[in-house]
Parts: structure tokens; C-alpha cells; sequence
């Protein structure tokens, strides 16, 4: 008996928006491979993975999901599960190589790209930076370096000169919380630099980069009267102390609130960089100087300029305690697997928390399964920050799956994004303006620092045969997008 399709059976549903976008998402290093092909050059991960010790197993992005070979077959997956859009990212040492001037050859892999969703009816959504940065713009300082903000100009024009008479939605960055700090601060990202207060600098920087590639786009017409749209996506959370009672705690939450969510928020939304923020480094300093010589004049006019749309990741919140914290590291998150050590250090410059268990549910990553935050996160956007209309660019679930005669029954991961999905609804609501969704990730992928032990994808892929099985996640997706609603 083949089982029930909402359309045929349920009655009682909760309704999406009409124009809702269903979609998936995914990286170019996470599924590319192709690392030396027509001209590309060697980007921060690259070197970051041949360090001993940064990626569980030793693995690396050198084929990864082979999408660069692949990629009509993967868009034909896609056409499949029914999306309505698909998001990924342009890869910066691909079209630009060294951080230098066009490839020609690099560019037209995401001409075809494009060409193959708009002929599949797909929507292509772009992300511009999603942590490849060049080598050689690393050697040059990175992030950390005023010039690499005018760098990503000269690639962001050149990639929309070439695409943007097909692709609508382009986003500039992709979670750049990651990129400064867990990338300069904590080390467990590429370029992994441990340098405390870097994170901020190159934050500011990420988000100089962000302000100029979209005043230049805009330059060139990409407005909203011409249907273009231009955003950014964070990775927020909701910061709870873990003992409400105990006032360290409550300062942890603040701080953390404020070098996560408010360090980016603040900037693009409000034009400012918060007191608080400021007090909670004050005294720390990079090469000798403190974080804030690098904010010149009119740099947070560059950065606040209005945005289309904002992205926003959501996998949990985080609710922290203050050290010193007694407890047995089972009792701590994060715990239970053994990721790569380097990825424990604070990436919250001046700050250290730890994160107790709560004894909610978590999933194979061990990390707590939070949707209800979710809402509270999309209604502070629109409460305090008067947000503009709210994508959910990443959402999913981790787990050790496997393929069973021919199918994968990851339970965990529907329930995850139903639940998920329940919460933006009940934003939606109560008055928050979400147009999307889009899950994390088509298919199982290179996980960064966790390599390919931790699968994300709604598709599973086999890595030495390069076998992609749709997972019951996916089958159940098309429903949903198909219906446009939750069956309840
Ligand atoms: C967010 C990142 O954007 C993505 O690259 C990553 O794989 C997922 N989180 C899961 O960790």
C-alpha cells in the first residue's frame, strides 16, 4: 500500500503563504570538489584541510559530492523533490582566482548552473561568499585586512555582471559569524587563526565588504523595481541563561546576544555598533590596537544601507553559563562527539561560556532541538529591528544515516523541519513577514571541520560511489511544498 499524499487525505492543514518559496541549500567547497579544474585556485579551506588535526577523519573538499560533474543530474534531483528555489554559492577562487582578475572558465559553470534550474523552473538564489576565500588574499591578511572588503567587490561585480540578467536573489555573505570567528578568533574554520579580537575586526570587515558590493549593485540597477533582490544571512540565535537566578549568567546570555546576534544586527539594521559591545572589549586589542580603529568614517553608512530581504539560519539557540561552571563534560554539549579539539576554544573574543545540558531533546550532533526559539528569534527581528522580509535560508538536522534496502528513514530530520516549520508559521502568524524556506542541505556534503561524518543532505550520498538516494526527508518535503501546507 503506498501511504497517503496530503492532497489525497488530510483535510486539516496549516497554510503557507501563497508565493512561499520551498527550497534547499548548499555550498560550493561542500559540494564541488573539482578544486584544480579550469582555473581554479587553492581558497583558505584547501589549505585548511591538509593541517593535521583541523577535520575529523583528514577529509577534505577535493571531490566532495563531485557536483561540478554532476550538476545536471543534481539539478535534476532537485526538479524532482519539486523546489522552488535552490540557493548556493559562487566560488570566489573559481572566478576570480588568487583573489585576481575574471576567469571566464570559472564563471561559466554557474552560467550553466543557472541555465539548467531556470530550464527545470528552479530559482536561482545566490550566495556570493560562503567561506572560500583565496589563499593568496589570506596571505595578505584575510578578513583581518581592510583590502580584502574591496577584493569581494571587484569578484561580486564581476560574478553579477555575468549572471544577473538570469538570477534575481543574491545574498553577499553566509553566516559571517563563522567566517570572523570561528575562522580568526576560535580557529576551527578556516584560515583558523586564534587571535582573540581578530573576530571583530575581520566581522567589520565582512560587513564593509557586504555594505560596498551592495551599493555598487545597486549602482548597476539591482533594485527591487527591476525584481532584483540583495541580502545577507546571519546565523542567529536566542542567548537564554542557564540559571536565570545567577547574575554571572545573565550577563553570559547578554554577551553572548551581543558578540553573535547584535555585532551584525546593530551594524546593518541600526547603523551603530552597541555600548555594550564595546565594554565587553574594551582593552583587548589586534596588532596593538584596538578593534574599533578599523570602523573609519562612513564605513557604518556603507553597512546600514537597506536590504531586500533578510536570510536567516536557525539550527538552535544557546543558553550559556558563566565560568567557572562545575560540571562533568557529559553534562556539557558538545561533549558526546569527539570533534576536532581546536574547535572548543571561546570564539567570543574577551567572553567564555559553557553550554550545560538542558535536557531538552538533541539530535546526532548534539545539539538541542530548539524549534520554539525559532519563532521567538523571528519575532524579535520584526519587534526590534523592524527586519526586512525574512527568508529562512538554512534550517536541518544532522544524523548518522543510512541507506536500507534502497531507502533512508531519517525520522529525526522530518520531525526536525516539521517542527521547524510549525515555528515559522506561528511567526508568520503573529505578524513576521517570512517568504521561504529553505532547508539544510539537498545532499549529504563535506560538514567542514566534521568532514563527511555528519550528514545534513535530505539526499543521501554514497562517497565512493557517488550514489545519491532520496531520504524519506525528501519524499516527504515534495508533499509539503507541493501542498504548500502541514498536514496536522
Ligand atoms: C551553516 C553553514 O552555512 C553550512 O555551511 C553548514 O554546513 C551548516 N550550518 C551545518 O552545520
Amino acid at each position: 500500500m503506498t501511504s497517503p499524499t496530503i492532497s489525497q487525505t488530510v483535510t486539516d492543514v496549516r497554510r503557507f503563504p501563497a508565493d512561499f518559496l520551498w527550497g534547499s541549500a548548499t555550498a560550493a567547497y561542500q559540494i564541488e570538489g573539482a578544486v584544480a579544474e579550469d582555473g581554479r585556485t587553492v581558497s583558505i579551506w584547501d589549505t585548511f584541510t591538509r593541517v593535521p588535526g583541523a577535520i575529523l577523519n583528514g577529509d577534505t573538499g577535493d571531490i566532495a559530492c563531485d557536483h561540478y560533474h554532476r550538476m545536471p543530474a543534481d539539478v535534476a534531483l532537485m526538479k524532482e523533490i519539486g523546489l522552488s528555489s535552490y540557493r548556493f554559492s559562487t566560488a570566489w577562487p573559481r572566478i576570480c582566482p588568487d583573489g585576481g582578475p575574471v576567469n571566464r572558465k570559472g564563471l561559466d559553470f554557474y552560467s550553466r548552473l543557472t541555465d539548467e534550474l531556470l530550464a527545470a523552473g528552479i530559482t536561482p538564489w545566490v550566495t556570493l561568499y560562503h567561506w572560500d576565500l583565496p589563499q593568496t588574499l589570506e596571505d595578505a591578511g584575510g578578513w583581518t585586512e581592510r583590502d580584502t572588503a574591496l577584493r569581494f567587490v571587484d569578484y561580486a561585480l564581476a560574478t553579477y555582471d555575468a549572471l544577473g540578467d538570469r538570477i534575481d536573489h543574491w545574498t553577499t555573505h553566509n553566516e559571517p559569524w563563522c567566517s570572523a570567528f570561528m575562522g580568526y578568533s576560535n580557529g576551527g574554520h578556516a584560515p583558523g587563526r586564534q587571535e582573540g579580537v581578530a573576530g571583530i575586526v575581520a566581522a567589520h570587515h565582512l560587513m564593509l565588504g557586504h555594505g560596498l558590493v551592495v551599493e555598487e549593485l545597486r549602482s548597476r540597477g539591482a533594485t527591487a523595481a527591476n525584481g532584483k533582490s540583495l541580502g545577507i544571512t546571519l546565523n542567529l540565535t536566542v542567548a537564554d541563561p542557564f540559571d536565570p537566578a545567577r547574575p554571572a549568567d545573565v550577563d553570559a546570555a547578554r554577551r553572548l546576544d551581543g558578540l553573535h546576534n547584535r555585532v551584525f544586527l546593530d551594524p546593518l539594521l541600526r547603523g551603530t555598533y552597541a555600548d555594550d559591545l564595546h565594554a565587553d572589549t574594551a582593552g583587548l586589542t589586534f596588532q596593538g590596537r584596538p578593534w574599533e580603529d578599523r570602523v573609519l568614517d562612513g564605513d557604518l553608512e556603507i553597512i546600514a544601507q537597506p536590504l531586500d530581504v533578510l536570510g536567516v539560519n536557525f539550527y538552535h539557540d544557546d543558553v550559556p553559563a558563566a565560568r567557572p561552571y562545575d560540571a562533568a563534560p557529559a553534562d556539557l554539549l558538545g561533549s558526546r562527539l569527539v570533534g576536532p579539539e581546536r574547535s572548543r576554544q571561546t570564539p567570543y573574543p574577551g567572553s567564555d561560556f559553557v553550554f550545560p545540558r538542558t535536557g531538552r531533546p538533541t539530535n546526532d550532533r548534539d545539539w538541542e532541538i530548539t524549534p520554539a526559539s525559532l519563532t521567538r528569534l523571528l519575532q524579535r527581528l520584526h519587534d526590534d529591528y523592524a527586519a526586512p522580509p525574512i527568508y529562512i535560508t538554512e534550517n536541518g538536522a544532522m544524523s548518522f544515516d543510512v541507506v536500507e534496502d534502497g531507502a533512508v528513514h531519517d525520522v529525526a530530520r522530518r520531525e526536525f523541519i516539521e517542527a521547524h516549520l510549525h515555528a515559522v508559521l506561528d511567526a508568520i502568524d503573529a505578524g513576521v513577514d517570512v517568504r521561504g524556506y529553505f532547508v539544510w542541505s539537498l545532499l549529504d556534503n563535506f560538514e567542514w571541520s566534521y568532514g563527511y561524518a555528519h550528514r545534513f543532505g535530505i539526499v543521501h550520498v554514497d562517497f565512493d560511489t557517488q550514489n545519491r538516494t532520496l531520504k524519506d526527508s525528501a519524499l516527504w518535503f515534495k508533499q509539503v511544498a507541493a501542498g504548500n501546507a502541514l498536514p496536522l
